[in-house]
């Protein structure tokens, strides 16, 4: 082996081992996980009687957070907290009886319906339950992604 073939061997093969270290790193990112990631479809968000009728209750349902509103007649109801304009987090204000999205003054009433500023539509509503122990339990409804 001449010198200018050593130097074409060196140089092709650092620019193999230079491609595989960029390509690696994509590969390990596109590739899919081995074990498939667990998602949540019921989680226990309050215990029996923690919310008094007019309170509400912040909490994470997967990667998204939630909303727990108990109303005035003592029902329940969750929301994806996720405002439907620009994806800010929405508030209850017992006070004032809505749901409030501070970002851009967004309006929903207690049953998620948008009704001032300028959501285009309702919140994602979650299913609600009790379990036998009087736990509220927060359901993901069939195609709501988490
Ligand atoms: S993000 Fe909620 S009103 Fe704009």
């Amino acid at each position: 082996m001449n010198r200018r073939s050593f130097l074409k061997w060196l140089a092709g093969g650092l620019t193999a081992l230079w491609g595989v270290g960029v390509l690696y790193p994509v590969y390990r990112y596109l590739k899919r996980p081995e074990v498939a990631e667990k998602i949540e479809t019921d989680i226990v968000v309050a215990s029996a009687n923690e919310l008094s009728p007019g309170q509400s209750k912040r909490f994470k349902f997967g990667k998204k957070p939630g909303l727990l509103i108990r109303d005035q007649d003592g029902n329940y109801h969750a929301y994806d907290s996720t405002c439907t304009h620009l994806a800010c987090i929405v508030q209850h204000r017992p006070d004032q009886g809505d749901i409030f999205c501070g970002c851009h003054n967004g309006r929903y009433d207690l049953k998620g319906n948008n009704v001032g500023g300028p959501p285009p539509r309702p919140l994602t509503k979650l299913s609600v339950s009790v379990n036998a122990a009087g736990e509220i339990v927060v359901s993901r409804p069939e195609g709501v992604a988490s």
